[in-house]
């Protein structure tokens, strides 16, 4: 049984007052949950102050984005040692890096054997376009991501990495996958690739989100899917409130 996982990603939002208040503030509301993960993927800058803030909670910190190198000349960038140092979780290959920040499924491998090599866990994010879903090839173009950030990676590494589907044109627009059309994307581009890169139970314990303004309200259509096991949550992360409800929404929906 894979253990359901919501994580908030901040994105660039938040000073580090803003993000320690609400680090505290999630802290207190989410104090009972146990049987699901949780973590926050802050802006760099609040890293250190979240994971004091966080420390001893059942809530995790994650990064954004990392280089692949332990150190070196690369002015701007921050490593898998110094986000160690902070974090568990690296969030990996987000589309808007792709889109914005030239990442490609080259870097993005680069960036998950790195992050696996150093015990953090990586959330690799994956997604087609609006023209790409329009034209039908969501299905070889997911694959391909997948084929290209596994690559190689063993199988025993590979169980460590939590997956988003994130569909680029139901981020920040209100606009969501269907459930179904969600769980049968993950099932058939990224378990079924999987399965044919490793094996049936690579592919089975492998941990899948699934994100695009995911809120409250919908949460609990797509957490009850087989192949969706959590959520990546950007906009409605950021305030106390619709974070938690977006997480009891899912436990009862789960009925834990
Ligand atoms: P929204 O929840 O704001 O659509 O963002 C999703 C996302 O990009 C999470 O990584």
């Amino acid at each position: 049984m894979r253990k359901p996982f919501i994580a908030g990603n901040w994105k660039m939002y938040k000073t580090v007052a803003e993000a320690v208040s609400l680090a505290n503030g999630l802290k207190t509301a989410l104090a009972d949950v146990t049987t699901m993960e949780l973590a926050v993927c802050t802006p760099a800058t609040a890293l250190a102050a979240v994971s004091g803030a966080l420390a001893g909670s059942n809530i995790g910190v994650g990064a954004q984005n990392m280089y692949w190198k332990d150190e070196g000349a690369f002015t701007g960038e921050i490593s898998p040692v110094m986000v160690k140092e902070l974090a568990r979780y690296v969030i990996i290959g987000h589309s808007e890096r792709r889109q914005y920040f030239g990442e490609t499924d080259e870097t993005v491998n680069l960036k998950l054997k790195a992050a696996l090599a150093h015990g953090l866990t990586p959330i690799v994010c994956i997604g087609e376009s609006l023209e790409q879903n329009k034209a039908g090839e969501t299905v070889p173009f997911v694959g391909a991501q997948i084929r290209g950030a596994f690559a190689g990676v063993s199988a025993a590494e590979a169980v460590n990495v939590v997956l988003a589907y994130e569909p680029i044109w139901a981020i920040g627009t209100g606009l969501t996958a269907t459930p179904e059309d969600a769980d049968r994307i993950i099932q058939v581009a990224i378990r079924d690739v999987l399965a044919e890169l490793y094996d049936g139970a690579v592919a089975e314990a492998i941990r899948v989100q699934y994100g695009g303004s995911v809120k409250a309200d919908n949460m609990a259509d797509f957490i009850v899917m087989p192949n969706i096991d959590g959520a990546l949550v950007g906009g409605a992360s950021l305030k106390v409130d619709s974070f938690t409800g977006i997480v009891k929404n899912a436990l009862a929906a789960l009925g834990m």
